[in-house]
């Protein structure tokens, strides 16, 4: 059974603030996460009964919690969700705060799939991108995640970085692949304003990226994974089910600050600002910022750009062929996409340059 409603949980502690990191993520406010964890309970139940098929808890680093509280983290899902039998269970982890009494709780809440957050196996990149922890750190704790076994492990790397060479990534990869994981999601560096190196106006060198990429793809399917979406590899049968949800244009439940949802037709996403989460929570009221609820062309440029982001790609059934007939065409004619029978998808091409794609897609229309 395809799975059909999310259950998002963000956890926006860290130890340090990425230089690259945009999410909502805080470092040294430990202090509040037993608040935290109470507002969370709170919002699920102001969201009302609902029965998630999967569980993804992400950050920030959810590993940042200690131990009891990840205990307590997974109770008041349990609660909060009594009749759920989540098909996955997601947990993302960094390398410097995991710890063998933080992996057996997991083992012990049933976590199918481990995260790991690395982003590359060069010590003096890690250090240059502000990462705390060095790659014995990441080796050491795959190690003893794979040998308490009964999970999918999932690593995240980084491609893009400033100073970073060609010979620094695919060591990186084959690094990795080394330790046959079942997943790998490889990101190119995006420069957010507010980062350290937005604020330092550091630059990408997009075809130093595209190398990297092109030489990603030829080394992660040789190693038996599969690209099933623009950053994602899996082998068969370990992709990731609740993200195909947000692919697939699904219903998820997000909580925590700066979750998203997508529940009754209608997308909000919550402030992402730690206390006045918890403050609005704790007050009675709503933390959602923005709300949108899209219908008609709108509704259906945006299932086509998420449908795209698959190798699967779309049914290029009606009204989404008649709908966006001119562009469909010129994205055919700028070999961006492709047809596979009644189905179209990105080409290798189309796989680069995405955005170009999918802006076609989002309102106002040209
Ligand atoms: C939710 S984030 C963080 C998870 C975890 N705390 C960590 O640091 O590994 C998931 C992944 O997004 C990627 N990421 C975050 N910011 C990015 C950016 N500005 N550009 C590209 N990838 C980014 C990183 O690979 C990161 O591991
Ligand atoms: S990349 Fe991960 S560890 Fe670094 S600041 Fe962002 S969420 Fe935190």
């Amino acid at each position: 059974m395809q799975p059909k409603l999310g259950l998002y949980v963000h956890i926006p502690f860290c130890s340090v603030k990425c230089f690259y990191c945009d999410f909502a993520s805080y470092a040294g406010r430990r202090d509040v996460a037993a608040r935290y964890l109470s507002a969370l309970k709170t919002e699920a139940a102001m969201l009302g009964p609902r029965t998630p098929d999967t569980l993804y808890i992400g950050g920030g680093t959810p590993s940042e919690l200690d131990a009891g509280d990840i205990d307590k983290l997974f109770s008041l899902i349990h609660e909060s969700y009594p009749k759920s039998r989540f098909a996955e269970v997601t947990f993302e982890a960094n390398p410097e705060s995991l710890s063998e009494e933080k992996l057996e709780v997991l083992k012990r809440w049933g976590v199918s799939r481990l995260s790991l957050g690395l982003q590359t196996t060069d010590a003096a990149l890690l250090k240059s991108i502000g990462r705390r922890h060095s790659p014995e750190d990441f080796f050491s704790i795959f190690r003893r995640a794979r040998a308490l076994g009964g999970w999918a492990i999932s690593v995240d790397l980084m491609y893009g970085l400033p100073g970073q060479t060609a010979a620094s990534h695919r060591k990186s990869l084959e690094d990795v692949l080394a330790l046959e994981p079942e997943h790998l999601s490889l990101y190119g560096l995006h420069v957010e304003d507010k980062t350290v190196f937005g604020r330092r106006s550091v630059e990408t060198d997009e075809d130093l990226g595209r190398e990297m990429y092109e030489t990603s793809l030829d080394l992660i399917e040789r190693a038996g994974l599969a690209r099933y979406e623009i950053s994602n590899f899996a082998r068969p049968g370990f992709e990731s089910l609740h993200n195909a949800i947000y692919w697939r244009d699904g219903e998820y439940v997000g909580l925590g600050c700066g979750a998203a949802s997508h529940l009754d037709g209608v997308r909000g996403s919550n402030t992402p600002a730690l206390i006045p989460y918890c403050a609005k929570i704790e007050s009675g009221v709503r933390p959602t910022v923005e709300q949108e609820s899209l219908s008609g062309k709108e509704k259906l440029g945006e299932r086509i750009l998420l449908g795209l982001r698959l190798v699967e790609g779309i049914d290029l059934e009606e009204p989404a062929r008649r709908e966006f007939a001119r562009e469909w065409s010129e994205l055919e004619d700028l070999c961006l996409v492709e047809r596979a029978g009644s189905r179209v998808r990105l080409s290798r091409e189309g796989v680069f340059l995405a955005n170009e794609v999918f802006c076609r897609f989002v309102s106002p229309f040209t």
